[in-house]
């Protein structure tokens, strides 16, 4: 009996099913942690658009050192999201970069609408950077369990760069 096969396209294969690969984790790791790592890589470019909207719109007497910092905070989440991404690919994955894609996978807080003060903007840079840490020190955990060092090693790097960047942004709201 003749089969209808509908041809398979790397546009249709699911992103969290990992292509073959020499490297010696085993498949069920990479699977796992390939869906950790793509979880995180959507929260952190959502954080990096908001991060980058509070760039743009900030106003007040803090505004040259608040839009200097949150340029430096989007520089660092950028080099975490390439080295997330870039893992996904390392494990056998493909890591969704879309507008769409991250639209309907972030576990992120929507930006408040409607800020213009210096410091509700640094508030809520602030509560970004707290919320996505948290995620990314989940995810150190997560990683070592599922058996990948590597992984964890870079959720920590991240996780360590994520603390730092908020103690710069919420030293502003120091007395206020
Ligand atoms: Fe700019």
């Amino acid at each position: 009996m003749a089969r209808t096969n509908t041809p398979r396209t790397n546009a249709a294969r699911s992103s969290l099913t990992p292509l073959s690969t020499m490297n010696t984790l085993p498949a069920s790791t990479r699977a796992s942690v390939v869906e950790l790592l793509t979880a995180r890589l959507a929260d952190a470019i959502d954080a990096r658009q908001q991060v980058k909207h509070a760039h743009w719109n900030l106003r007040g007497p803090s505004f040259i050192a608040l839009h200097e910092l949150f340029d430096e905070v989007v520089d660092n989440l950028d080099e975490g999201i390439d080295e997330m991404a870039e893992r996904i690919a390392q494990l056998g994955g493909i890591a969704p970069g879309t507008v769409a894609s991250v639209a309907s996978a972030t576990s992120m807080k929507p930006y408040p609408s409607g800020l213009v003060a210096d410091l509700d903007h640094a508030r809520a840079v602030g509560s970004v950077l707290a919320s996505l840490g948290g995620n990314i020190r989940q995810a150190i955990d997560a990683a070592d369990d599922a058996g990948d060092a590597a992984t964890a090693d870079l959720f920590t790097a991240f996780s360590r760069d994520l603390d730092k960047d908020l103690w710069k942004v919420e030293s502003h709201l120091h007395g206020r």
